[in-house]
């Protein structure tokens, strides 16, 4: 099979289209047939060795941590998966990824593929979906009446966060360049900021939750706007806790890993007509390299996907 894997930690350059086995499965795992995969920034800070001495991986290693496919094949101890289903996953970061024409997966990390979207669209959804939902739902716990800063609506994780707060009931404020205006306010929002003409002070009343989807000075700019006892959640770098107690307000960090339970409730609001992915770019796998440089940009609209094979 074809698979885009890294025999190095390195640029875009060490990206290699190789043809190697299809892999066996143990009798715990499923064989996912790739349909499609997608691209997030994690894919190419792995491949740079940003994350090396975090999570040490064994080389050569298949990039890419989110699948829509079919399964292939069960392990004699799989019960709740059976050769044809349609499945979508944000897979073990640990793992060989996606980026291959088979994968095997753990049976707990798949979900069912919301029916009502193509395998592209559902590609796009598990890691940024997962991301969105324990930042904004499990560790703000957003609801109804309250309002909302979203960071970068216009990215892959942000156009997901603005629909799931939404969806909660609270109002949303979201940044991005005037460029995707007209995107990001088709999502929903309440107001938009152009994060390059305005200052956020100036900009927006007071909020209960902030998501820090970009770090540094923007999550540094974002205290202030929060009312008293008011959480900014990052999935950038870890808060200041001693800074947020001194202001009266919390902060929180969030890393994911698989989660299919969520999977499965994402699924529901997409084929409920209540979530939408927004699928921004496509590439075969063969372009790796372009899809990587348009993510290294910083410029994606919403999610990069890349077609790998049939339905
Ligand atoms: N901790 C975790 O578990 C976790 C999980 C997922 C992602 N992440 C991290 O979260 C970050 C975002 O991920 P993503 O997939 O959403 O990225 P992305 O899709 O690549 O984000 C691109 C978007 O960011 C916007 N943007 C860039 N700079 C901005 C700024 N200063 N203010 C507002 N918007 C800005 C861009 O809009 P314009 O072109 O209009 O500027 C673009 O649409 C990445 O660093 C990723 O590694 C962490």
């Amino acid at each position: 099979m074809k698979a885009v894997r890294i025999h190095q930690y390195g640029g875009r350059e060490v990206l290699s289209l190789d043809e190697i086995p299809v892999p066996d499965i143990a009798p715990d795992e499923v064989l996912v047939r790739v349909v499609a995969a997608s691209i997030n920034p994690v894919d190419w800070k792995v491949r740079a060795g940003y994350l090396a001495q975090m999570m040490p991986h064994r080389m050569p290693l298949t990039l890419g941590w989110d699948v829509s496919g079919v399964v292939a094949a069960v392990g004699s101890q799989v019960t709740q998966w059976q050769v044809g289903d349609a499945v979508y996953s944000r897979p073990d970061l640990a793992r060989n990824g996606t980026y291959a024409e088979f994968v095997a997966i753990r049976p707990g990390e798949c979900a069912r593929k919301p029916r009502t979207i193509s395998h592209v669209e559902a590609a796009s959804l598990p890691l940024a979906g997962i991301t969105a939902w324990e930042a904004m739902m499990d560790t703000a716990r957003v609801r109804a009446g309250q309002r909302v800063l979203v960071h970068a609506g216009s990215g892959g994780v942000g156009s997901l966060a603005i629909q799931l707060v939404k969806a909660a009931g609270a109002t949303v404020a979201a940044t991005a360049s005037g460029r995707n205006r007209a995107l990001v306010e088709s999502l929903g929002v309440d107001q938009f900021v152009d994060y390059t003409t305005t200052t956020l002070l100036h900009a927006v009343e007071p909020v209960d939750a902030v998501f820090d989807t970009i770090g540094g000075e923007v999550q540094e700019a974002s205290w202030s706007l929060l009312k008293p006892g008011g959480i900014q959640v990052s999935i950038i770098s870890p808060p200041d806790e001693a800074r947020a107690a001194a202001m009266g307000v919390r902060g929180g960090f969030v890393f994911i890993g698989p989660n299919a339970p969520v999977l499965d409730k994402l699924a529901g609001m997409v084929d409920g007509g209540r979530l939408r992915p927004i699928v921004g770019a496509e590439f075969a796998l063969e372009d790796i390299a372009q899809a990587h440089a348009l993510s290294e940009s910083g410029r994606a609209v919403g999610k990069i996907v890349l077609y790998v094979g049939k339905p």
